[in-house]
């Protein structure tokens, strides 16, 4: 059972603050605050998880307010709440960091269903910052994921203790028990991609290419929702991999091209826990695999490898091709043209770089990883 929510409302006039009460009290924690130092003053002393401030008010203006809210406690919501006259105003308060705005009169299923969204991905934020603390706290640092990993003498331990943690989430309730997890697991994939210039932004990119392919299959949306955890999560295995081997100049050894290799399989195992559909685990698992039978782990030819397993395979693949790499720089569009065709039949699935050539036609340098913009992610 997740702890109930605290909600403070700020607001100089009494009408509101008590309908607002009335309103929220069944379902949250409730303070009430006068004024913008009253509003402050409790922040610091409470604990809130949002606040719904008032712009005009005598004294500190409702800007000023958030401005500072989000100085001093950066993790507390705020949302907006404005009369018609000032919908500019609370425009430009969004771009100071507030999640939302209402508008006065209050209509109460928007109140509540704009402060549920905001206080569900909070709590998804909230859980990933916990789970990167303890991860820091497993080597006694603030270390980043790479730092850790490289930290860490025993990978099986490592892998053993995320894997409890992913469980821990999943029983304790939360964003990946209540099924709405694409957003957690975004965020979860894009952190332990770190700033590594060759990693950075690679799931988000394979999303993308992915959804390029899927508008041209006519997926539903089930499966196009699977298509984006997959993409995010494919690699998640490489966790189980010694970062320098994965971030190594030049060819790989034996020793070293096995332990790559088992990443796809580490990545299922870790994810187990979390119950994720079979969608997602054959992608996790089978992201190697070739169209003629070639890869790894299982040697699946075809269409034995899943539809969104195939679109993943290639879209991460032509991601390989169009990003610098360790070993060798980004390939020209027309270089890419050539090993797609090259490649046709023998790793990928020849109608899926059939599309794939198609959107480069049609996209131009627009589908280049510097053009491009990330996907919405699907809610759940
Ligand atoms: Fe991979």
């Amino acid at each position: 059972m997740e702890p109930r929510h605290s909600i403070l409302i700020v607001d100089d006039e009494a009408g509101p603050r008590e309908a607002l009460n009335m309103i929220l009290k069944p379902f949250y924690g409730v303070y009430n605050a006068e004024n913008g130092n009253q509003a402050l003053d409790m922040i610091g002393k409470t604990p809130v998880d949002l606040v719904i401030l008032d712009l005009k008010m005598p004294g500190l203006q409702g800007t000023d307010i958030l401005r500072e809210i989000k100085h001093k406690k950066s993790s507390v919501e705020v949302v907006i709440l404005s009369g018609y006259g000032s919908l500019k105003t609370a425009i430009d308060a969004i771009r100071l960091g507030a999640a939302d705005y209402l508008l006065k009169p209050f209509n109460v299923t928007e109140i509540i269903s704009v402060i549920n969204r905001i206080l569900a991905k909070k709590t998804q934020r909230d859980q990933l910052a916990n789970f990167l603390t303890e991860l820091g706290e497993m080597v006694g640092c603030n270390a980043t994921v790479d730092e850790i990993r490289g930290s860490m003498t025993d990978q099986p331990a490592f892998l053993e203790k995320l894997k409890e943690m992913f469980s821990r989430m999943v029983t304790q309730g939360g964003p990946i028990d209540s099924g709405n997890y694409l957003e957690f697991v975004r965020v979860l994939s894009e952190t332990l991609e770190n700033k590594d210039p060759f990693t950075h932004g690679h799931s988000s990119r394979v999303n993308y290419y992915s959804n390029l392919l899927a508008q041209r299959l006519n997926l539903s949306e089930a499966e196009q929702r699977d298509l984006q955890i997959g993409a995010y999560l494919h690699d998640i295995g490489k966790l189980g991999v010694d970062v320098r081997t994965i971030y190594k100049e030049g060819s790989f050894t034996r020793q070293e091209l096995l332990l790559m290799r088992r990443h796809p399989e580490i990545g299922v195992d870790l994810v187990t826990p979390i119950g994720l559909s079979h969608h997602v685990v054959s992608i996790i698992r089978h992201h190697h695999e070739f169209y003629d039978g070639t890869g790894y782990p299982d040697g699946l030819k075809g269409e034995t490898i899943p539809l969104l397993t195939r679109i993943v395979s290639t879209s991460e693949s032509f991601d390989a091709m169009v990003t610098d790499r360790p070993y060798r720089k980004a390939l020209p569009v027309k270089e890419i043209v050539a090993e797609l065709k090259r490649c046709s039949g023998k790793q990928f699935d020849p109608y899926l770089v059939q599309l794939l050539l198609e959107i480069i036609e049609e996209k131009g340098d627009d589908i280049l990883p510097k053009r491009f913009q990330p996907v919405q992610p699907l809610t759940a």
